[in-house]
């Protein structure tokens, strides 16, 4: 394929995701912007393939379990269907749909692996952008999305075990912190993410304590 053809799909495929997530919360443009660009950081440091890693960046949230019933197998088909639409090459679009497939937290207890340099970097990105101050932010904002308590002492966090459990328990946002976002930096899989993922879990967990002390009225 070449470049300028990869460039025709890239610029089509980010018109068609900008029109297909407006409006939903937490999965909104500017995550796909900013996942993009970071595993294109991430993608050049680790010699991916960097079509690969952007057709999958743009597509990993076009169809949310979150927001389908669970269902995690509505995203790769509409990625599928988009991309065959354009006549991209199967193996490309197998990659990139296998990618979108295998990419979400399922719960603390729950492996995810990825199986290839590009499904790495693309899931490191999304995961960067759930840790942070962004991802403080993201946390905050899905909570209140869900009418979801800040927090409630009352009630510890869980380590699920299965994606079912993760996805049923409606508990507060502090506990997402202990149920995901703190373990997102030891499940980096490049080099380049886990650099950029300590400096965003210390700041993290600054907030939480101080979150924590003043809930406790110091
Ligand atoms: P991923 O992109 O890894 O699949 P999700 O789609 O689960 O992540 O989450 C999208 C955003 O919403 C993230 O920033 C995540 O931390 C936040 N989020 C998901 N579940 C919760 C929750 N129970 N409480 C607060 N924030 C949440
Ligand atoms: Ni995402």
């Amino acid at each position: 394929m070449s470049e300028l053809l990869k460039k025709d799909i890239l610029l089509k495929t980010e018109t068609f995701v900008k029109e297909h997530l407006e409006g939903d919360s937490g999965h909104d443009w500017w995550h796909i912007h900013r996942v993009r660009n970071v595993a294109l950081t991430i993608g050049s440091e680790e010699q991916a393939d960097l079509f690969i890693v952007e057709l999958a960046a743009l597509l990993h949230d076009i169809a949310d379990h979150k927001f389908n019933d669970g269902d995690e197998t509505v995203g790769p088909k509409i990625a599928r269907e988009w991309l065959e639409s354009l006549n991209v090459d199967e193996a490309s679009i197998e990659h990139v749909c296998k990618i979108i497939k295998d990419i979400s937290f399922k719960g603390a207890g729950v492996r995810t692996p990825m199986h290839t340099i590009e499904g790495k970097v693309v899931q490191d990105a999304d995961r960067l952008d759930a840790i942070g101050a962004i991802g403080i932010a993201r946390a905050f904002s899905y909570g209140g999305f869900k009418n979801r308590e800040l927090y409630n002492p009352n009630h510890p966090p869980t380590m699920h075990t299965s994606f079912d459990a993760y996805k049923k328990d409606d508990g507060h946002t502090i506990n997402h912190f202990y149920e995901k976002l703190f373990l997102l930096k030891d499940r980096m899989n490049t080099r380049t993410g886990k650099t950029i993922a300590e400096e965003r879990h210390k700041f993290m967990q600054n907030y939480v304590h101080q979150f924590l002390k003043e809930w406790d009225g110091k």
